[in-house]
Formats: structure tokens, sequence, C-alpha cells
């Protein structure tokens, strides 16, 4: 099939459809998983059979469904395309939660068509949450159309955000800098999984999302979804160096603007 016949708007249903099998896998591990499974890829970033075996799932159907596309892919499945047209997949995101047995995790499946992404899934299998968004289709939670609404300001924001590990080189600096913008906001909170708060900024749930150090797998199908949903997603920076760029602000259109002034201001410790 030449990469002009893509046909997005059939092709989502079809994506949602294949996270609702392999979350039919990952639900039932949640259920029954051991600890003693959990390996480690680095300090602080576990791993399990469950996000393997659910990314060969993902890789091998979504590979049926459109044969020329790559992969990128956290567990490393599958081989990237360079054509720009490229499955980006998170099987699991928020592995700390899921072995932890906290019910707050997703999977997160992307589509780019020369480097853009075109298409975007975020599923939330604790809650039967699919959300979904396609270039200039629109962005929807199950049947529910997400509109976001501009005029929310940020003293009455709820935002998310991680918090930095001890191994950040700026870690006092950056829990002063939370310190500075507690009061400025309606609460925070640091929920663990990246693509899940995106999707959860495009419902109005969360007024605002930012973290650094993110992965594309952990931004790219979610951002599409705020974006449909009518809300803001830059770099720190402005820019829209958000996919590979490591640092993502996801934000209602007000609240971005106050979110990124303060952001800007810290840059330096903000990796
Ligand atoms: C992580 C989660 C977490 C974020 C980390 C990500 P994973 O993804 O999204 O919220 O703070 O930066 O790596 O490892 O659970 O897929
Ligand atoms: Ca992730
Ligand atoms: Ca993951």
């Amino acid at each position: 099939m030449p990469v002009m016949d893509l046909n997005i708007e059939k092709l989502c249903p079809q994506v949602v459809e294949i996270c609702q099998e392999v979350g039919q896998f990952i639900t039932t591990e949640f259920k029954q998983f051991d600890k003693r499974k959990i390996e480690y890829k680095h300090a602080n970033d576990p791993v399990s059979y469950v996000d393997k075996t659910a990314e060969e799932k993902y890789v091998n159907s979504l590979g049926r469904l459109v044969p020329e596309a790559g992969f990128i892919c956290e567990e490393g499945h599958g081989i990237r395309n360079e054509s720009g047209l490229n499955w980006i997949i998170d099987p699991l995101d928020g592995t700390t939660n899921f072995v932890q047995g906290i019910p707050f995790f997703c999977s997160s499946i992307a589509l780019t068509q020369n480097n853009e992404v075109v298409l975007g899934v975020v599923a939330d299998f604790m809650h039967q949450n699919y959300y979904f968004a396609t270039k200039n289709g629109g962005a929807f939670c199950n049947k529910k159309r997400l509109l976001l609404p501009a005029e929310k300001i940020s003293g009455k924001a709820v935002i998310a955000t991680s918090l930095p590990d001890t191994f950040h080189p700026h870690l006092s600096e950056l829990l002063d800098f939370i310190a500075e913008i507690l009061p400025k906001v309606h609460g925070w909170r640091r929920l663990g999984a990246a693509a899940l708060e995106l999707a959860m900024v495009a419902e109005g749930k969360l007024d605002a999302f930012f973290e650094s150090g993110l992965k594309p797998w952990d931004v790219a199908a979610g951002s599409l979804i705020v974006q449909e949903a009518g809300g803001t997603v830059t770099d720190y920076n402005g820019k829209d160096e958000f996919i590979f760029g490591k640092r993502v602000l996801a934000a209602s259109k007000n609240v971005h603007v106050d979110i990124s002034k303060l952001l800007a201001e810290k840059l330096s410790i903000l990796s």
C-alpha cells in the first residue's frame, strides 16, 4: 500500500481494538503480578515480562495492519523506517505504578507519517477510557469529543509533573522550584504515567502537564490528543521540539502561557 493511501480515520478504531486486545493481557497480569519478576533497566527504572510481551503483541498486530510502517518502541522491538512512517509505542507507560499495584498506567500508540504524528491512542485499561485523535480529525475519549476551554487561569489550575529523583544534578534547585510554583496554582499531582497525564490534560481533568527527560513513546500519542482537543503543546522554549526533545509542556491555552513563563526562567536546571 503506498503511503498516500493510508486512511488514518479508518485505522484509528482498529488501533483502539488492538489496544483492547493487548489490554486484556496487561490487566490479567496486573491482578496476578509477582514482584519477583521485576527487572531493572537502570536504578529506579523497572520493567517486566508484561512490558516486553505487550510490546511484542503490539508490533505483531500493528505490523499486520500497516506492513510498510516501521517501529520506535521502548522495549526495542521492530526497526525504525527511515521514510518517517513509524509506530511509536510505549506498551506500558507507568511501569512503576503497575509493579507496585497502583492502577494508573496505560499503553501509548502513535503513528507518524513523514515524521509527523497523525494518529494517537492512549489506552487507560483500568477505567476503560480509550483516548484517541487523528490529525485534524479531533480528539475523543471513547465516544465523547474532547474540547478544552481556553479561559482557565493558572491560579485555578491543577497541574501534574514528575518529581526529580535523587540522581538529578540540580535536585535542590528543582525542589526549590516546586516550592515556588506551588502557591501559584490550585494543586499539584505526581501521577506516574506521562501519556495518560497528557490524555487527562486533553480531557480537562488536569490543566497542565510538564516533564523533562521524556522519550518519544511517552509523548507522541498524548500530545496529538491534547492538540486536537484545542490545547497547546510545546517544549520548554515554546517550540515544537517536544517529541524527540525530551521536554514537554501541555496545557489549555491560557494556562500554557503562564506555566511556560515559569519554566523559561528555570531552563538551566530543568534538564
Ligand atoms: C515513565 C512514566 C513516568 C515518567 C517517566 C517515564 P515508563 O514511563 O511515564 O511518569 O515520569 O519519565 O519514563 O517507564 O513507566 O514507561
Ligand atoms: Ca513511558
Ligand atoms: Ca513503558
